[in-house]
């Protein structure tokens, strides 16, 4: 046991086992029934020898098969994402009904499965037409997604009690280029796109309050704890900097309406401040989330800048972190293990991310993803063995439910990802799913779906709510 108070793990009867996926990297037939296109469907920075997004795990057309699957699994909740593009082709012109269909198929599969749908806004796919007329740094956005989100959410909300707003707003703002979400990565730019999201947030949480009262309605960035290299007190500073700049900046937003201090003042040495005009502090104000989603992987630790660090350019992405000169500079936590793709895994990181998130906002957290990437391989007896998978979420679990004895209020856990699917830039080799969809990076083979040995073990969890996490799986 690796708290230092006797507690075991609680899980509430109506804790929701899920498991996520997002629309780009698991649907494919990104053409399919009038859909437009998107940035990452017209994106040219695909990483060379790695899928590409048209067919991914073709989930668009198998979701009948996946859902049964994800039955059998034995999963209270499912988390997918709805492609802006396939209701509202262009962003801000026709409506598609056959997009509206599908998702109304969609969700009406899993609540005949008993699985209560978790459906995400946006996730990255953002219109390319949109893109043409500015994307992001344009405030006809915040119209274009407003009404896009008022039609989804006035279609589905009879059977969708959870919303999302956007996945991951921190990391397309601070890794865009990485995720295939930014043109050119520029930082001013960035922070401009990031108000107009805000907006684009707090409007659209304040219309489904109106829209649809009973149901709930969320921010979701990815969140990590931040550890300072050394007690230094500037290496602790520059840990609640980071902290500040990928963490509160969002949260604080998007539950108090106003920018973080700190953050703000970064943000302005950086010459990164956005123009705000009038009329959207009240804007920000008056939405309010009724919880919390966030994306846990890794923790980060940082110290603070050296002259020798320079631009401190290099290979980072959503969780490797490079730095920012002047304010943090990312550093590897010799404590921890690694994943096959340089990923710390730290179970314990994220308890303490947990907690952090309850104390400071008082809000339920739904984890809406988590999750490990590996190179699966099939046996030669046709079985996916993947103890590795077992033991990160087993781990991670477990935390939850010391996180749950240590007063935060939990919603649910799902895990990334529900199926295997295209990675945001690593391709389909780095697999995250329970089940094994089978397929290269450039021959499609059979798409065959394939229980791994997590499968068994997630059911057996879910099943017992929790209570075994043992990793043994019969042969
Ligand atoms: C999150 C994203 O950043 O991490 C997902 O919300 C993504 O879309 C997941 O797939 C894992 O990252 P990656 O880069 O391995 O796909």
């Amino acid at each position: 046991m690796s708290s230092f108070l006797d507690m075991s793990p609680r899980f509430n009867s109506d804790f929701l086992w899920g498991a996520s996926t997002s629309a780009y990297q698991v649907e494919g037939g990104w053409d399919a029934d009038g859909k437009g296109p998107s940035v990452i469907d017209m994106r040219d920075s695909i990483p060379e020898g790695t899928a590409d997004f048209t067919v991914a795990a073709d989930h668009y057309h198998r979701f009948e098969e996946d859902v049964q699957l994800f039955a059998e699994l034995g999963l209270k909740a499912y988390r997918f994402s709805i492609a802006w593009t396939r209701i509202v082709p262009d962003g801000d012109g026709e409506i598609n009904e056959q997009g509206l269909a599908h998702y109304d198929k969609l969700i009406d599969a899993l609540v005949r499965a008993g699985i209560t749908p978790v459906a995400t806004l946006f996730h990255f796919d953002l219109p390319h037409a949109l893109n043409l007329k500015g994307g992001w740094a344009s405030r006809s956005t915040i119209d274009a997604f407003e009404r896009y989100a008022r039609i989804v959410i006035e279609r589905f909300s009879d059977r969708v009690p959870y919303w999302l707003t956007i996945n991951e707003q921190n990391m397309m703002v601070m890794m865009g280029d990485v995720l295939g979400t930014s043109d050119d990565g520029a930082m001013a730019r960035a922070y401009q796109e990031n108000h107009h999201m805000f907006l684009a947030q707090a409007r659209v949480m304040k219309a489904c309050h109106e829209i649809a009262p009973n149901v709930k309605i969320g921010p979701a960035p990815n969140i990590a704890c931040v550890y300072p290299e050394t007690p230094h007190p500037l290496d602790v500073q520059a840990a609640e900097y980071y902290s500040a700049l990928r963490n509160w900046l969002y949260l604080d937003m998007a539950t108090r309406g106003t920018y973080h201090s700190t953050a703000w003042g970064i943000m302005e040495r950086k010459g990164w401040l956005p123009e705000v005009q009038p009329g959207d502090g009240e804007i920000l104000a008056n939405a309010n989330p009724d919880f919390i989603a966030l994306n846990y992987y890794v923790s980060h630790t940082v110290r603070r800048p050296l002259a020798e660090d320079g631009e401190m350019e290099g290979a980072g992405d959503q969780h490797i972190v490079i730095g920012e000169p002047g304010v943090y500079k990312g550093v590897p936590n010799s404590t921890l293990p690694t994943n096959d793709f340089g990923w710390e895994v730290d179970p314990v990181g994220f308890r303490t991310t947990l907690r952090q998130v309850w104390e400071r906002y008082n809000l339920p957290i739904l984890v809406t993803e988590n999750g490990l990437g590996a190179f699966d391989v099939v046996d030669e007896d046709g079985r996916v063995r993947d103890p590795y998978r077992i033991d990160y979420l087993a781990q991670h679990i477990e935390q939850i439910g010391l996180a749950i004895s240590e007063g935060v209020q939990m919603i649910g856990y799902c895990p990334w990802s529900a199926i295997d699917l295209v990675s945001t830039h690593q391709g389909i080799k780095k697999r995250y799913g329970f089940i094994y969809v089978d397929r290269t990076e450039d021959d499609l083979r059979s798409l065959n779906r394939l229980k791994k040995d997590s499968f068994y073990w997630y059911q057996r969890v879910i099943d017992t709510n929790g209570a075994d996490l043992s990793s043994l799986i019969e042969s």
